[in-house]
């Protein structure tokens, strides 16, 4: 499996995504739409399908029904293993491995999956820490860190795979109030940097600075979605205006 120029970024799509657990429906027919090196921020009350959604995208689920489509081809006939080679993927929890290095955390995927030697990887682990400012932690255990740097250990994690898509899950949900703004900074720079990315998230200032567009879930369904300043200043629902009355 070929992966193009690793700068090269891709664009991803959504169609009609339907899924049950039983007779939960928990996504029904949820469409999105992510142009190449573009950030979506996807907000919505608890429950209402985020996480599954992202669980779709990367095929951690399969999909009742719909379509996946990166750089406009879809993926659900592919190996899905291959997918998320092509997603980074970052979560609330940090799920770093105790008792391994920063660095080895960093270069245990680009090892296993990409035969990757031990040189080769010490070079690419000590580059994506550079780009989250923690080269300097690279022989330290996790546990040593804050929860701000090791949500940037996390991140690096991701990026050494050099994935085409990053999506994130309330990445800084479980993070001190003073540390969040150091990661959704960094979150925001992937996205200048040309990423294309879908970033689940509670926090609004960050939807409406560094958000391309903003998707509205309620109930396993895109109830609105634009520009984020078209969604904060002109809600055209009253489900959206009720939520953002309890958010921001
Ligand atoms: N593996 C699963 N099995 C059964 N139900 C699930 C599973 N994962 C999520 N759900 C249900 O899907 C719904 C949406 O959950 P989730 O995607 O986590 O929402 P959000 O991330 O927006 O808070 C919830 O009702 C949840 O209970
Ligand atoms: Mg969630």
């Amino acid at each position: 499996m070929s992966t193009p120029a690793k700068s090269e970024p891709v664009s991803l799509a959504a169609k009609d995504i339907h899924l049950s657990f039983g007779r939960n429906a928990v996504l029904r027919g949820v469409d999105l739409d992510v142009p190449a090196g573009t950030t979506t921020v996807v907000i919505g009350p608890s429950g209402s399908g985020k996480s599954t959604l992202l669980r779709v995208l990367n095929r951690l689920y399969e999909p009742d029904r719909g379509d996946i489509l990166l750089d406009g081809r879809s993926v659900l006939a592919d190996d899905p293993d291959a997918l998320r080679q092509r997603i980074g993927m970052v979560f609330q929890q940090f799920n770093l491995f105790p008792h391994k290095t920063v660095l080895d955390n960093v270069t245990l995927a680009p090892r296993k999956l990409k035969g990757l030697g031990a040189d080769a990887a010490r070079e690419l682990g000590l580059a994506q820490l550079e780009r989250v400012g923690l080269r300097h932690k690279a022989d330290v255990r996790p546990a040593t860190l804050s929860g701000g740097q090791q949500q940037r250990v996390a991140i690096a994690r991701a990026l050494a795979m050099a994935p085409q898509v990053m999506f994130f899950d309330e990445a800084t949900s479980a993070l001190d109030p003073e540390l969040v703004k150091g990661i959704l900074a960094l979150i925001a720079e992937l996205g200048r940097d040309g990423m294309t990315m879908v970033v689940v998230t509670h926090e609004m200032g960050f939807a409406q600075s560094a958000a391309d567009a903003v998707v509205f879930m309620d109930h396993g369904a895109v109830v609105e979605s634009g520009e984020p300043d078209r969604l904060f200043d002109g809600a055209e629902t009253e489900r959206l205006r009720q939520f953002l009355s309890q958010v921001l």
